[in-house]
């Protein structure tokens, strides 16, 4: 398995239109000449070509470079390359940077499809389009095998684990009559569960789905939600001038069908009639974790783009670093830093750390502390970048966060 090296934090890039726009114009004439046609050799020269499946080596239960496991979207992509009748080959780069992650591999040319995109052309229309669906996924209701819920009026009372800027905690969070357990990820969520700690828990379905299977032998009733921000379709993502091999899929997905259900059983995904929630108010930045909300957050993340030199040194930092802050690492720190949670509370860094808050900060962002809930950012992110970030984390210590 081949780790590609991560080329896109490195240094300046041209503003994202401007590549797209490029890559746009050059291929579709190429594909103005082969498209309307497929001639047998065609078609056989287009069946050697590997199907490349865009894909995240570590993130189960979608996907993983481990062929043993492979992962929902990964078996998706294998079962997909057959039935087009072509080989497969994997473009592996980590999904928790969102949009971004889009940006550089599928639309970057580096791989064909991305499975479990959200459906909407509000997400990077019209760079890219979509298969029909493939899956819904969203938050999920994890309660006691003997214990349905219904509806949100059947939380009232109980103590109800939500995860940190998820839109679960948005929509809880009007609601005196409940309490609300916060955590910092799903597998905190289903601990918390586990530990009597919580009577529910309100996280994503598919990692909480997944450890049920995995580390719960399967004790805990899982059950879909839908709502505004809860659910929505995932689908697999093409770059526009894709048009060709995105309707070859949609005409093979149909046959798929039922090796796609059988997946979503071996993976865990929570299956089965949803339970309605009321309107809520979609978190503003999606939910983030180590691992398994990567939807979520590609739905919603915030591409950060270097902008350019216009401003003056120590400014232009400050700003870059916020803006980079704000893209990335505000869903777990808050907007603008403002956080809180103390220990998630990048303004107490310097009353945390004092002399060592360089150091500490480099180490902790270039390492991440993944045990934590923090990912490690180095394949992401310059030093130039990290030192941005600092730049402005500077501009907002406090000695205090009451
Ligand atoms: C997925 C959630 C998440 C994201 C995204 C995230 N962090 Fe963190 N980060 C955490 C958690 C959780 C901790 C606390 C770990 C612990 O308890 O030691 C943390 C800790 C830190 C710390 C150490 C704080 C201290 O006081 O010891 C720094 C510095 C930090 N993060 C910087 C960043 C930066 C910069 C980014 C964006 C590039 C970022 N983080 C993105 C979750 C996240």
């Amino acid at each position: 398995m081949r780790m590609r090296a991560n080329h896109s934090g490195t240094g300046k890039r041209h503003d994202g239109r401007f590549a797209i726009g490029c890559a746009i114009a050059g291929i579709s004439a190429l594909a103005a000449v082969s498209a309307p046609i497929a001639p047998v050799t065609q078609a056989r020269a287009d069946e050697e070509q590997p199907f490349r499946l865009c894909a995240d080596p570590t993130n189960l239960p979608f996907s993983s470079d481990s062929p043993a496991q492979p992962g929902f979207y990964v078996e998706i992509g294998q079962a997909l390359a057959k039935a087009l009748g072509r080989p497969i080959a994997y473009d592996w780069y980590k999904s928790y940077f969102g949009k971004r992650t889009v940006r550089v591999t599928l639309l970057g040319k580096q791989c064909d499809a991305m499975i479990g995109l959200p459906r909407s052309d509000d997400f990077m229309g019209p760079a890219v389009i979509f298969s029909s669906t493939v899956a819904k996924e969203g938050y999920a209701l994890v309660t006691a095998k003997d214990r349905a819920v219904g509806g949100v009026d059947d939380l009232r009372g109980k103590r109800v684990a939500v995860q940190f800027a998820s839109t679960p905690q948005n929509l809880l969070a009007s609601r005196d009559d409940i309490e609300k357990v916060t955590v910092l990820s799903p597998e905190e969520g289903m601990k918390a569960l586990d530990a009597g700690k919580a009577d529910v828990a309100f996280i994503w379905g598919p990692v909480a789905g997944w450890l049920n299977t995995t580390a719960y032998q399967d004790r805990y009733r899982i059950q879909l939600t839908e709502g505004e921000g809860l659910a929505w379709d995932a689908a697999i993502g093409f770059a526009k001038t894709s048009t060709e091999l995105r309707d070859r899929v949609d005409a093979v997905l149909p046959q798929l069908a039922p090796v796609i259900a059988d997946l979503a059983v071996k993976y865990g995904l929570p299956a089965g009639q949803p339970v309605r929630f009321g309107a809520a108010q979609a978190a503003p930045s999606g939910v983030t974790t180590g691992n398994g909300t990567k939807l979520a957050q590609v739905a919603n993340v915030v591409a950060t783009e270097t902008k350019g030199d216009a401003l003056p040194k120590n400014a232009e930092a400050v700003s870059n670093g916020k803006e980079i802050f704000n893209g990335t690492c505000a869903h777990c720190h808050g907007p603008d830093a403002v956080q809180s949670e103390r220990k998630i509370d990048l303004r107490l860094l310097r009353h945390r750390y004092g002399d060592d808050m360089h150091d500490t900060y480099l180490k902790t962002v270039h390492e991440g502390r993944p045990a934590k809930g923090m990912p490690a950012w180095k394949e992401v992110f310059t030093d130039d970048q990290f030192e941005n970030i600092y730049a402005f984390l500077m501009t907002v210590q406090v000695e205090s966060n009451d």
